[in-house]
């Protein structure tokens, strides 16, 4: 399987006191090859830190995390990671960013363009690779990013709340970009996301965690057609179940402030 976590239990020191915060509480689960799965969960419990332990950037204090059947131990070249904000470096241009990641990894400078050309083009940014990316609207920064996280043929890509900070008919439209493309490449996908609307339009798995430290409540495996099309799915009937079926684990209802 491409990506497993094993009774994974992460905690943090606290700055002056011996205490420990524990983040994540035995999380163990795997994902299938290709597979999209979605995580949510209350604020802080610990999503992040998932993310994170998958990237290499954190060791688990209990248990292990593998992909592609090994054991990560450091930062890992097999995983392609996306935030919110999209990180693109200001002084290059768009398909100079694109080739950043492969430039490091020993390709020619012809390589490094034909690859981050190719990729712009999949991500239909064909014709703005000598832009900067301060000349792009904030939908077109988020391609570019997906464009250099996939430009370096990533084994699984980590996505944190990377539609958050985008207006919602932008966000509409990257979904259907991001969805497609992620579902042509069958790259496997870990999904931290804070809508629960888009874990369904996306995901064909869904990870609910509790209030931290984040556990597991449950594996919702999402039975609707057209995983690579989120505009197709969100007309489908069963996406309002799923949803409240959330709302209720995550006792949304009863919730007056996040912590
Ligand atoms: N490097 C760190 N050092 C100490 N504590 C940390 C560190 N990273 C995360 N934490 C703590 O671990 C807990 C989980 O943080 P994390 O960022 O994973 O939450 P999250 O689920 O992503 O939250 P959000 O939805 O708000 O982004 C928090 O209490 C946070 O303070
Ligand atoms: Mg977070």
């Amino acid at each position: 399987m491409a990506l497993e976590f094993r009774s994974v239990t992460k905690g943090f020191e606290v700055a002056g006191s011996a205490n420990m915060l524990t983040a994540l509480k035995d999380i163990s689960f795997k994902t299938g090859e290709a597979e999209f799965v979605a995580v949510v969960g209350p604020s802080g419990c610990g999503k992040s830190t998932m993310l994170n332990m998958t990237a290499g950037l954190y060791q688990p204090t209990e248990g292990e995390v593998y992909v592609s059947g090994s054991r990560v131990s450091g930062p890992n070249s097999h995983v392609g990671f996306m935030l919110q904000k999209d990180l693109l470096l200001p002084w290059r241009t768009i398909e100079s960013n694109v080739a950043f990641g492969l430039e490091s990894r020993g390709f020619s400078k012809a390589e490094c363009r034909e690859r981050a050309v190719a990729q712009l083009d999949k991500c239909q940014l064909s014709g703005f690779g000598d832009y900067f990316p301060h000349q792009l609207s904030g939908g077109m920064r988020q391609r570019a990013a997906l464009a250099r996280t996939l430009a370096i043929d990533p084994e699984v890509i980590l996505l944190d709340e990377p539609f958050s900070a985008l207006d919602a008919q932008t966000k509409i439209i990257i979904q259907k970009n991001f969805a497609s493309t992620i579902e042509s490449e069958k790259i496997t996908t870990l999904l931290i996301t804070h809508d629960l609307a888009e874990a369904v339009f996306m995901a064909d798995r869904i990870l609910v965690l509790s209030d931290r430290p984040g556990r597991v409540i449950e594996e919702i495996i999402v039975d609707i057609p057209d995983r690579g099309d989120p505009t197709k799915r969100r007309q489908h009937s069963r996406v309002t179940e799923y949803i409240g079926h959330m709302f209720e684990l995550l006792k949304l209802q009863d919730r007056e402030v996040l912590n």
